[in-house]
């Protein structure tokens, strides 16, 4: 647990040392409003020149579009680099056959695998955009949006509508290296946990983190509040 004022730096230095000892680490990273702090403090004291980022998820949304993953990566982190990734890898949501989109884009990840991966915790415990009904053997694939996660795209200025999105499975999550959960704020005490403490199951896909190796909780003062 770390003061609320100090989580982004704390992280953003331990992020920059692994940057350090193992500049071509492969990883992959969320969006959303959990790890923005923390892209601003890294972005000017980690070289990821050599590294390799992949997009966790993506919405069914037009190319273009603000709300789309890989734009959001763009504008909180990537851009921001003084030295950017060797290699970026998403999901596309507009390739013609999106199954074997998905399948592509697992076979990348599995091939070199994946040294850390950083997660947000949704407010109804997803991983990624593996919603509630994810169990820890879920690939790679299309999936339909719960309804809170749909609505919350409108907070990236999405353009379009959808009720679908496409997710790095729960099973290559948990076969990661190194998992690092990322929790802010009083708003996702209750939902941190739940998933430290209730029931391992699929009602609550993050509550499996119990069940993997090498996870990290990084939990700000105000979102470890009622542990
Ligand atoms: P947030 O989202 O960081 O915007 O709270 C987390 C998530 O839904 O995974």
């Amino acid at each position: 647990m770390i003061p609320d004022g100090g989580w982004a730096g704390v992280v953003a230095g331990e992020w920059a040392r692994r940057l350090q000892q193992r500049p071509a680490l492969r990883m992959c990273l969320p969006t959303g409003s959990t790890p923005r702090p923390l892209y601003s403090a890294v972005a000017h004291q980690a070289d990821f020149s050599a590294s390799t980022v992949f997009v966790l998820d993506e919405f069914g949304l037009p190319e273009g579009d603000p709300a789309r993953c890989n734009q959001i990566l763009q504008r909180d982190l990537l851009r921001n680099l003084t030295n950017p990734p060797a290699h970026l890898e998403n999901l596309d949501p507009q390739a013609p056959d999106l199954e074997a989109e998905c399948n592509r884009y697992d076979m990348l990840l599995a091939q070199g695998g994946i040294h850390l991966t950083l997660l947000g915790l949704g407010s109804n415990g997803h991983l990624g955009l593996n919603e509630p009904g994810s169990d820890a053997s879920s690939p790679t694939r299309v999936v339909e949006l719960a309804p809170s996660t749909a609505e919350g795209i409108d907070k990236y200025g999405a353009v379009s509508e959808t009720d679908w999105g496409m997710t790095v499975g729960m099973a290559r999550l948990l076969a990661s290296d190194e998992i690092w959960l990322l929790v802010t704020g009083s708003h996702k005490s209750e939902i941190l946990a739940a998933t430290l403490k209730d029931v391992v199951g699929p009602s609550l896909p993050a509550s499996y983190l119990r069940e993997a190796d090498n996870v990290f909780v990084w939990a700000d003062e105000s979102a470890a509040s009622l542990l």
